[in-house]
């Protein structure tokens, strides 16, 4: 990897992790060093990213024109969105996912529609795809932990498939569900989260047209590190509330427990809004680096309301107090 290893991410405390995780992490550190050393790490990631690239099926979309779905700003480069990337099932470290998440099969995939619906459905992936046109929308994607990345996607407004799921009227939280599958999920080993990873959102927030069903990115389908077959992106929210790989899609009366709170509910909340003005108790949310941008000297970037996305999505969340329900 050519990044900063450090981006000022804190993993769990030492007294939530198991000491398999710490072996775990103790091994991959080791196994770095081992590959530094033999100085293959630069050309053995350019080569298997090239790889990855001439093999991964073209894809494109019309250019969205959902409110805010562009931005002026510059994609990041494709390798370092693809290359440094955050996938728990695949390892801790960002380099894990693309190492170890090529073998992640994603055909066949079938996706469930279940819970406060009028009719539950099983969708393949060719399917889902069909439910709507798929457009390119360029959206600012804000990691809790500090760094940022402007990623042009493929895919439509999660509101299509609710539409053609028919929730009842009791449907007021949609929830996601993602593949575990040890046998394919190497992480899946550590008791870091509890798995499958699981994420949800308010209903009006997932009838938003800016929350985004993902196929692909940068003109292809999404690459396996990246959540392929099928992932969220919601712009407006840190990184973690974009479940990648889902498998189960439920709608729930009551609001459900995500993987992060779970593991960490005084620093990990339901709506993870992106929100200079609330901290994170380890660390400032206040600004950003830009990956791609940060050499050791770079300076951050303020770190935007909603992650900018304010004008379409602040009435969301008109009255509430965003400290309390951070
Ligand atoms: N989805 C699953 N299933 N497992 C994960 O560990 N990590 C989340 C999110 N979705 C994660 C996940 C986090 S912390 C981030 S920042 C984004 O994926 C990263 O997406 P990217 O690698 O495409 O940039």
């Amino acid at each position: 990897m050519h990044l900063p290893r450090n981006h000022g991410f804190s993993h769990p405390r030492s007294s939530e992790i198991t000491p398999e995780a710490v072996y775990a992490a103790r091994r991959d550190w080791l196994r770095q060093i081992a590959l530094a050393a033999a100085g293959s790490t630069l050309s053995t990631w350019a080569a298997r990213d090239a790889l990855a690239t001439a093999t991964t099926p073209a894809l494109s979309g019309v250019r969205s024109t959902v409110a805010g779905a562009q931005t002026m700003e510059k994609p990041t480069d494709r390798g370092d969105a693809t290359g440094y990337n955050n996938f728990y099932e695949f390892g801790t470290d960002k380099s894990d996912p693309a190492e170890h998440a090529q073998t992640l099969r994603t055909q066949p995939w079938v996706v469930t529609v279940e819970g406060e619906v009028k009719s539950p459905r099983r969708f393949d992936l060719d399917a889902l795809m069909k439910l709507a046109a798929l457009e390119e929308r360029i959206y600012r994607l804000r990691c809790v932990e500090g760094w940022s990345m402007v990623i042009p996607w493929l895919g439509f407004s999660l509101s299509h498939l609710i539409k053609a799921a028919q929730p009842t009227g009791n449907a007021k939280f949609v929830q996601f569900v993602t593949l575990a599958d040890a046998q394919q999920m190497p992480g899946l080993g550590s008791r870091v989260l509890a798995w499958p990873y699981v994420e949800a959102l308010r209903m009006d927030e997932a009838m938003h047209p800016l929350a985004m069903l993902v196929f692909g990115m940068y003109g292809q389908r999404l690459p396996p590190q990246n959540g392929a077959p099928l992932r969220l992106a919601v712009p407006w929210k840190y990184g973690f509330k974009s479940a990648k790989s889902i498998v189960q899609i439920r709608f729930l009366a009551q609001q459900p427990v995500t993987s992060w709170e779970r593991a960490a509910p005084s620093e990990y909340g339901f709506y993870s809004n992106v929100n200079p003005q609330v901290d994170h108790p380890r660390w400032s949310q206040a600004s950003e680096r830009r990956i791609g941008e940060d050499g050791l000297f770079a300076k951050k970037r303020p770190t935007l309301m909603f992650n900018g996305y304010e004008a379409q999505v602040g009435a969301l969340y008109a009255g509430m107090d965003l400290k309390r329900f951070y």
